[in-house]
């Protein structure tokens, strides 16, 4: 990545951020933030589509910590809170003019999203349309590169549809499509050997800000090969959440190579797998939990962080906002004084 790009991306408050969230996004962040013009937002406005606004609000300062905590830098990331920026809301209500209730209802992401949260038809229409005002969130920052998990590529594809679609339909060149940055490691599995990712929704999070009993009590619940009952039987590393895990924060891959032959040939308790996560994930967290304690024992020091990444990210969505109203024509007044 040789040119600068313009990184937008972000998070929904409706709880701490967890090890999902760190493996899928937030480390890419922070070794981008240097190399590019980097906005990370704290969804509040999503995050109400499906979440109690007391719950919401109580997160957004959470979140905030967490951001300080795995060395997101206030002076090389913008952090600024999504609600505080009318024009995202604004855009957004331009943008469902460009998209079908059929094509939200094929995005698989949220397909799958009201599956488990039992919604069925009772959908709210703010859940099945977050997708558009996502799409609104990238392009007001004209944003070309979105560090994201890997079950976000549907809303990137649907971005670039609508970004598109508001081009031909306006015949400019206002907006422009984004690439998703998905880390190879791909999603991290839940603690609970479910098959699915890491959400809060599900109940199956390791908090990044986890106190060391929590870690150890999580690596010890963690499933492992189900078929593995005597150590010295050939045990599985696909599909074994202990492995993902090594993969995802192990620093020394050598070591990780070594342990999957072992545990394949057989020979390797899972304890002793398990330990070597422990230690890991103790290691990485640690300093992650010192920098959050530091933040959080400042809340006025990190309200004024935001306020101040709110006014520069309104300075830049508004002028993407001034040149969409012009595209679609709906400037009908000459500029008047004051
Ligand atoms: N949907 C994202 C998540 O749940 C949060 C989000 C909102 C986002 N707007 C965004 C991510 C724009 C990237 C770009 O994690």
């Amino acid at each position: 990545m040789s040119t600068k790009h313009t990184i937008l991306t972000g998070d929904r408050p409706t709880g701490p951020l967890h090890l999902g969230h760190y493996v899928g996004s937030l480390r890419n962040r922070v070794a981008l933030q240097s190399l590019h013009r980097q906005f990370v937002m704290i969804a509040d406005m999503q995050a109400l589509t499906d979440t109690d606004p007391v719950k919401v609000r109580s997160n957004v300062l959470e979140v905030a910590y967490d951001y300080l905590a795995v060395g997101l830098d206030p002076n090389q990331s913008t952090l600024f809170i999504q609600s505080q920026l009318p024009e995202l809301a604004e855009l957004t209500v331009f943008f469902l003019n460009l998209v079908s209730l059929a094509r939200l209802e094929r995005n698989p992401t949220v397909k799958e999203e009201i599956r488990q949260r039992g919604f069925e038809r009772d959908v709210p229409a703010g859940f099945l349309t977050y997708p558009v005002s996502q799409a609104a969130d990238i392009t007001a920052f004209k944003a070309t590169l979105v560090p994201v998990g890997a079950d976000q590529q549907p809303m990137i594809e649907q971005t670039n549809e609508i970004v598109r679609r508001f081009n031909a339909l306006t015949g400019t060149e206002v907006l422009v499509e984004c690439a998703a940055l998905i880390p190879e490691q791909g999603r991290l599995p839940g603690l609970d050997g479910g098959g699915a990712k890491m959400s809060k929704a599900l109940g199956n999070t390791l908090a990044l800000s986890a106190s060391p009993d929590e870690i150890r009590a999580a690596v010890k619940r963690m499933y492992t090969d189900r078929t593995h009952l005597r150590v010295q039987d050939p045990g599985q590393v696909e599909g074994n959440v202990v492995f993902s895990y090594l993969d995802a924060f192990d620093p020394d891959a050598q070591v990780v190579a070594e342990l999957k032959a072992h545990y394949q040939r057989g020979g390797l308790a899972d304890t002793a797998v398990k330990r070597r996560l422990e230690e890991v994930l103790q290691a990485q967290l640690a300093p992650i939990r010192a920098r959050r304690a530091q933040a959080a024992a400042d809340p006025a020091e990190v309200l004024g962080i935001l306020a101040a990444g709110c006014d520069r990210a309104r300075a830049v969505a508004g002028q993407t906002l001034r040149e969409v109203r012009l595209a679609l024509g709906l400037e009908y007044f000459k500029p008047r004084p004051g």
